[in-house]
C-alpha cells in the first residue's frame, strides 16, 4: 500500500459502502471512521468493522482519514465534495460507474487526489456484498501514487482493474445497465406473463430460472452470441408470429420490450449467419416497432393478413 493512505473513511453508508469497507477489513486495510446522511446507517457500517468508528459528520471522516470514499448517490458526489475540507497528500475517491474523476474537481483544487473505484457488481442490500467482490472488475481512475493505490487494492479484494477513459465512462456504465438492471427488468416481465396464465410471478420464476442459471453457464463458456438460442435464431418465422400475436393480444405491456429485444437478436442472428438475409428481413417486420406497424391488425385480420405480419 502506498505509504501516505494508511487511513481510509467512507461517506455514506448505503450498499456499496458496507460491501467496500468490510472486505477491505478482510482484506487488512485500516477503515477508521464512517459518516452518512443518517447515524443510524453509519452505526450499522461502523459495527461491521473493527477499528472504526461513526463520525458525527462528513466534515470528521475528511480531517482523520488519508483516503475517503464519497459513496453516496452519483449526484450527491459534486457537493459533497464541494463541502469538505480537503489537504495535500489526501485522496478524496468515488465509486460511481458512470462520472469521472472530474466530479471531485472541487477536492483536486484543494490539494487532494482524486480518483474512482467502481465495482463493476450489483449490491442490492447492506448485507453480502462484500462476498461479492471477488473475481469483479473494478473500473480505477487516477493519477499517480493513487491510481498505484487503487489498482492495488482492487487486486487485494480479489478483483481486476480496468482503465476507462473519462469520456467513455457513460458507455461503460451503460454496458453495465444493460447487463444487470436490464436483465433483470427482461426476467420481471418474463415473469409477468404467467400472470395472464393464471399462475404467480414467483411460480414464474421459480419455472424460469434454471433456464436463466443454464443461459448464464452456457455464456460464461461460449459468449452469448453462441450460448443464445431461440426461433429467431432457427429462422422460425411462424413461431415468431404466434409470439407477436399472444403478447399484442394478452399481454400488451411487454409487447415493446419483446419486439425490441428481438430486433437486436435477429442482427445478432445474421451476423452469427445463423439466418439469410431474407430470414432476417422477415422476422424484422414482424417484430417492427408499433409506430411503424399496427400489432392489432393480425388478430383483427388473423388469416387475411398472417403473411404480412
Ligand atoms: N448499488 C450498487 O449496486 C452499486 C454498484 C457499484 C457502484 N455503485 C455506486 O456507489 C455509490 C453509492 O451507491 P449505493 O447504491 O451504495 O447507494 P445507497 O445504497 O443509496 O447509499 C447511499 C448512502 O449515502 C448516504 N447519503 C446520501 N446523500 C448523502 C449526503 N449528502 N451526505 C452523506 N451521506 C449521504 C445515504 O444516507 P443514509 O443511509 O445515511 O440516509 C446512504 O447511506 C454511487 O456512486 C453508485 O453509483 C453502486
Amino acid at each position: 500500500m502506498a505509504s501516505e493512505f494508511q487511513s481510509m473513511g467512507f461517506v455514506g453508508a448505503g450498499r456499496t459502502a458496507n460491501a467496500l469497507a468490510v472486505a477491505f477489513a478482510h482484506a487488512g486495510y485500516r477503515v477508521t471512521s464512517v459518516a452518512s446522511r443518517s447515524n443510524v446507517s453509519a452505526l450499522a457500517l461502523a459495527r461491521k468493522v473493527p477499528g472504526c468508528r461513526a463520525a458525527d459528520s462528513p466534515l470528521d471522516v475528511a480531517a482523520e482519514c488519508d483516503l475517503v470514499f464519497l459513496t453516496v448517490p452519483d449526484d450527491a458526489i459534486a457537493p459533497l465534495a464541494a463541502s469538505l475540507p480537503w489537504r495535500n497528500g489526501q485522496a478524496a475517491v468515488h465509486c460511481s460507474g458512470a462520472l469521472s474523476s472530474e466530479a471531485l474537481r472541487s477536492a483536486r483544487e484543494r490539494g487532494a487526489a482524486a480518483g474512482c473505484f467502481h465495482p463493476l457488481q450489483t449490491f442490492a442490500s447492506q448485507e453480502g456484498g462484500d462476498a461479492r467482490l471477488a473475481g469483479s472488475a473494478f473500473a480505477v481512475e487516477g493519477q499517480g501514487e493513487l491510481l498505484a493505490w487503487l489498482e492495488e487494492a482492487a487486486r487485494r479484494l480479489g478483483g481486476f482493474p480496468v482503465f476507462i477513459k473519462g469520456g467513455d465512462r457513460p458507455l461503460y456504465h451503460a454496458s453495465a445497465v444493460m447487463a444487470c438492471g436490464y436483465i433483470a427488468t427482461m426476467l420481471d416481465a418474463a415473469c409477468g406473463l404467467w400472470e395472464h396464465m393464471g399462475a404467480s410471478r414467483e411460480e414464474g420464476l421459480k419455472a424460469l430460472l434454471p433456464l436463466v442459471k443454464g443461459t448464464i453457464a452456457n455464456v460464461e463458456e461460449n459468449g452469448p452470441r453462441i450460448a443464445a438460442t431461440g426461433p429467431i435464431l432457427r429462422g422460425d418465422a411462424g413461431t415468431v408470429r404466434r409470439h407477436v400475436e399472444a403478447l399484442a393480444g394478452r399481454a400488451p405491456e411487454a409487447l415493446p420490450l419483446y419486439c425490441q429485444a428481438g430486433l437486436a437478436m435477429v442482427t445478432m442472428a445474421q451476423a452469427r449467419g445463423s439466418i439469410s438475409g431474407a430470414q432476417a428481413e422477415e422476422m424484422r417486420r414482424l417484430l417492427e416497432p408499433p409506430d411503424r406497424k399496427d400489432h392489432t391488425l393480425p388478430l383483427m385480420r388473423k388469416g387475411t393478413r398472417a403473411g404480412a405480419l
